[in-house]
């Protein structure tokens, strides 16, 4: 598992940060000797109602941080800035698909908030209730997570691209009593039913009393007037002001579902106190905030980036945002481009995946806008292949600006490996997310548990906690010990591969585990698994992934079909639509390959090195089986059982006999 650092690797200076106020290495050296002291520093910049009585709680896999400590979000980001010039700063620039717009004051999401909160309250919400928020990128969304915060109502976040049945699984493992939802969505022009599919994963969810609906797209909603109601209706006569809720630093504060080794998503549970501390102190060290910075994290806030880095830390530090609702493209290439130059967004924060799509489609798109207010650009959510990073670096930041590409997860709550400006500026290396946060002790070791020398490749893990360490899986603390916990006694393993180069520049590799990565988001073959098995004419299938030049990764599935279901064209686009109703779109597939048998070990194991293989078209070397513990005489036999046997189709593609779809 040998990978020298890329040979391509050029070392950019990055004097082009303004600022930097401080030594990167004492700083991360002072965490690491004394964490209870960095820690219990930093966090004198939050507002605790009372002040926690010990910073750290550490036992081995539960980290409880600043314990007794008292306090609630909803006022970190909204109450004390009514005290200070912020109070009528712009907290959101939204722009919707169609070009509406509305601009959000902190003074106004503060009163928004409120009467939010006062609404919940009244359909019966407590603190410890858990409420599911299924929204579009509109305001009603972070409008709805800071009121939850501010009763201490413990939300779940749905991405609005995932289907009712997702939508019904997160809903029912987390036991809302309330699904919030719009009339729909604008994506590409298109409307999207969004209550239609929280209308389904009501009625397979008892335990959901009422679905909250806010008023977006004009077309006709049936309402059932015992369970549905509209927000506006609701928030008549709720213009009240809501007491936050004393939250216990340990305090749940959301559950965020995100998928893993097994077939259903796991409930990520985060916390108050670190979770809070942890976001605004990486955002201010990642990317040199200050206040006339104007921020866009183009992420959905359904996943982990929109959370920590649209919604909470943003609004902690008292900056500026854009959110849009739409697609990158729509109605023409230069969307983005056109949304910097008009809000004068001064960092953006993105993916790779989207990096990669801009650039497929040629430079003269942004070189059409003043792209001149940028000065720090991010990256997140996938390792950035350095043609990625130096075309971001060229055709967005014009030569003149670093990149921070940070690394993390769901259950990190925040950055943990980036390029720190906001510190002290360091050179770059495109492809490489370069060292790690204060207060954070990584090591690659290899698959014995033994530290690996500068220069190989292995499993990364995290040597100490950190206060926006995931406080558990919901319901399911057996799960949290054996994912991150087992395999490294004593240390969290985030299940990617990384190699630390002579420079001590971490690369970051993408996953060690079953978990696919596709345009950033995260999807695991189990789940795609048991969600195609579900079809009655699957008897068994297995997921794996190829290389795609736009989003990272694409999905191949195997699958062997039962008696009586011959391969063809329409059985392949029946179960593409089986996977996108069970999951949602992004468990779109490329190809799907019929098989006979799926390649198994004598003790039962699918291949799944083998079945990589395939789906690249790479060849079976010795070692690319020794995973799988199979011979390798049982791996080619099946390889030739698999080239000669199967019948496969790519995504879109069509029986000749067939008439186009309309
Ligand atoms: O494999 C890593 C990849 O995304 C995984 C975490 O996915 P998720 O929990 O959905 O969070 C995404 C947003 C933080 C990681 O295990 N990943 C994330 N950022 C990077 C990355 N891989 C390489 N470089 C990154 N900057």
């Amino acid at each position: 598992m040998t990978q020298a650092a890329d040979s391509r690797v050029a070392h950019l200076p990055t004097t082009q940060y303004f600022c930097p106020s401080g030594d990167y290495d004492e700083m991360w050296r002072r965490a690491d000797q004394d964490p209870e002291g960095f820690w219990g520093e930093q966090a004198m910049d939050l507002d605790w109602f009372k002040r926690w009585d010990k910073v750290l709680d550490w036992k081995v896999p539960y980290a409880r941080w600043f314990v007794g400590g008292k306090l609630n979000l909803s006022y970190q980001c909204l109450d004390r800035h009514m005290k200070t010039e912020v109070k009528n700063k712009v907290a959101f620039h939204w722009e919707g698909e169609l070009g509406d717009t509305q601009v959000l004051t902190y003074a106004e999401l503060y009163r928004l908030t409120n009467n939010y909160a006062a609404a919940l309250k009244r359909l019966g919400v407590k603190r410890g209730d858990r409420v599911a928020l299924y929204l579009p990128m509109i305001p009603a969304l972070p409008i709805f997570m800071l009121a939850c915060a501010r009763i201490g109502a413990i939300f779940t976040v749905v991405f609005s691209a995932f289907s009712g049945q997702a939508l019904a699984d997160r809903v029912e493992d987390v036991e809302a009593k309330i699904i919030v939802t719009s009339s729909g969505m604008h994506r590409r022009g298109k409307i999207l039913p969004l209550k239609d599919n929280a209308v389904e994963a009501a009625k397979k969810c008892p335990c959901v009393e009422k679905i909250v609906v806010v008023k977006h797209t004009g077309h006709n909603v049936e309402m059932d007037p015992a369970r549905d109601v509209w927000l506006n209706d609701l928030l008549a006569g709720c213009d009240e002001y809501v007491e936050p809720e004393h939250m216990d630093s340990n305090d749940p504060l959301f559950v965020l579902y995100t998928s893993g080794s097994t077939g259903k998503p796991k409930g990520i549970l985060h916390g108050t106190g670190g979770y809070s501390l942890w976001i605004a102190k990486t955002m201010q060290w990642a990317f040199n905030t200050d206040k006339k910075t104007v921020w866009w994290c183009t992420a959905d806030i359904g996943w982990i980036t929109g959370h920590s880095y649209v919604v909470f830390a943003p609004l902690e530090l008292g900056l500026t945002s854009v959110m849009y609702e739409g697609a990158p493209d729509y109605p023409t290439l230069d969307r983005w481009w056109q949304i910097i130059a008009k809000y004068g967004v001064t960092i953006l924060y993105t993916s790779p995946t989207a990096i990669r799509m801009f650039m497929r489609h040629g430079e003269e798109w942004p070189a059409k806008h003043d792209l001149s207010s940028l000065r720090i650009l991010g990256s997140v959510g996938e390792p950035i292949n350095p043609e990625a990073w130096l075309w971001y670096y060229r055709n967005i930041g014009h030569e003149r600006i670093g990149i921070s590409d940070t690394w993390w997860q769901t259950e990190t709550g925040g950055f943990m490996i980036s390029p720190t400006p906001g510190i002290q500026p360091h050179f770059l290396k495109p492809g490489s997310a370069t060292k790690p946060m204060p207060g954070i002790v990584p090591a690659v070791l290899d698959a014995e548990g033994k530290e690996l020398p500068n220069g190989e490749t292995g499993f990364i893990v995290i040597k100490k906690p950190w206060p926006g360490m995931l406080l558990d899986i919901y319901h399911n603390p057996e799960l949290y010990q054996k994912t991150y916990w087992s395999r490294f006694p004593g240390y969290y393993l985030p299940g990617d591969y990384c190699m630390k180069d002579q420079d001590n520049f971490l690369w970051l590799l993408g996953r060690a585990d079953e978990v696919i990565k596709v345009a950033g988001h995260r999807i695991s073959t189990a789940e795609l698994e048991s969600a195609i098995v579900g079809h009655s004419a699957v008897a068994e299938a297995a997921a794996t992934s190829r290389p795609d030049e736009i989003k990272g990764e694409a999905i191949i599935m195997f699958v062997t079909l039962r008696k009586g279901t011959p391969p063809s064209v329409e059985i392949k686009n029946e179960l593409t639509r089986h996977l996108r109703a069970t999951i949602g779109t992004l468990a779109t597939p490329e190809e799907i390959f019929f098989v006979n048998l799926l390649p198994k070990t004598r003790s039962g194991k699918i291949m799944r090195r083998l079945l990589k293989a395939v789906a690249t078209g790479a060849t079976i070397g010795d070692t690319s089986t020794l995973d799988d513990g199979a011979s390798v005489d049982e791996a080619k036999a099946a390889f030739a059982e698999l080239s000669a046997g199967s019948h496969h189709y790519k995504s879109g593609e069509r029986n000749p006999e067939t008439k186009p779809m309309p």
